[in-house]
């Protein structure tokens, strides 16, 4: 089971450039092209939040006319720029929600590899939070009995990352209680899929692996300053893809670059003199 992972759109209205430079529209255009070029195919999507950038009904609907071209099942959770509202109006077979509270927490079991989403958005706030209530229909959710392997996917990570200025709107309240209740289903939970850092990360937390997948449009620079600027930078985006090995109960993440880098690329040799 192949599971392509995207994250962190931020569609503007109107195709109007993010942060005045960044076309995220068109960046969207080329990962769904990227996509669905890839050999063998995914079988589903992943859209692990900050779909829109302000969450408004016209940026869904440009999302939407852009992924009309993915017909690969997608599911999506959202994440601080999004807004439940508009995002299940625009997308409401991608945003099913299973728990009758409003959040759009619900469980995909058409697959090998059964997938869990957790609705990390506080609406108003960049960090992320998770309700007591939620956290208990997660705990139900895996101790239903199936025993199914499974992924969890969600926008705010729950670990720090070090990178100071994101770190400090990542998962706030429920954290602990998440990575208890994590803890306790290790043994199912084969990875939590995460974006909000707009960078490739990766770390084990709780006893299970967590990757934070890349921005398919603008990444957030790596910077482990403890007062280091918030900043983006234009590294090539990208997008995950986890590749899903029932029989051998294993799962591999890999990160594919979207577009062309054919170089030129210097390679050094030992004594630091460029080979050519
Ligand atoms: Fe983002
Ligand atoms: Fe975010």
């Amino acid at each position: 089971m192949l599971i392509a992972q995207l994250t962190d759109l931020h569609i503007a209205a109107g195709r109007r450039l993010a942060y005045r430079k960044v076309d995220t529209a068109g960046a969207l255009e080329k990962a769904i092209d990227h996509v669905m070029a890839l050999v063998p195919r995914p079988d589903v999507v992943l859209f692990t939040g900050d779909i829109g950038d302000l969450g408004t009904a016209e940026e869904y609907a440009l999302v939407g006319e852009i992924l009309a071209k993915l017909t690969i099942p997608y599911f999506m959770v959202p994440g601080n720029h999004d807004r439940r509202g508009p995002l299940r109006a625009a997308f409401p077979h991608a945003t099913p929600v299973a728990n009758g509270a409003g959040f759009v927490n619900y469980v995909v079991d058409d697959f090998p590899l059964r997938l869990i989403a957790l609705d990390t958005l506080d609406e108003g706030r960049a960090g992320g939070i998770l309700l007591p209530a939620q956290l208990d229909w997660l705990q139900r959710v895996l101790s239903d009995g199936t025993d199914r392997d499974c992924a969890i996917f969600m926008h705010h990570p729950p670990f720090r990352t070090g990178i100071a200025h994101m770190d400090a709107q990542n998962l706030g309240a429920g954290a602990d209680e998440l990575a208890r209740i994590v803890a306790e289903h290790r043994d199912t939970i084969r990875a939590v899929f995460c974006g909000h850092i707009h960078r490739p990360i990766h770390t084990i937390w709780s006893g299970v692996p967590v990757m934070v997948g890349p921005s398919v449009a603008h990444q957030v620079a790596l910077d482990l300053r403890a007062d280091g600027p918030s900043a983006f930078v234009m590294e090539p985006p990208g997008l995950h893809l986890h590749v899903w090995d029932a029989n051998a109960k294993s799962l591999t993440t890999h990160l594919s670059y979207i577009g062309r880098y054919d170089g030129p690329h210097p390679f050094f040799g030992p004594d630091g003199k460029l080979i050519v």
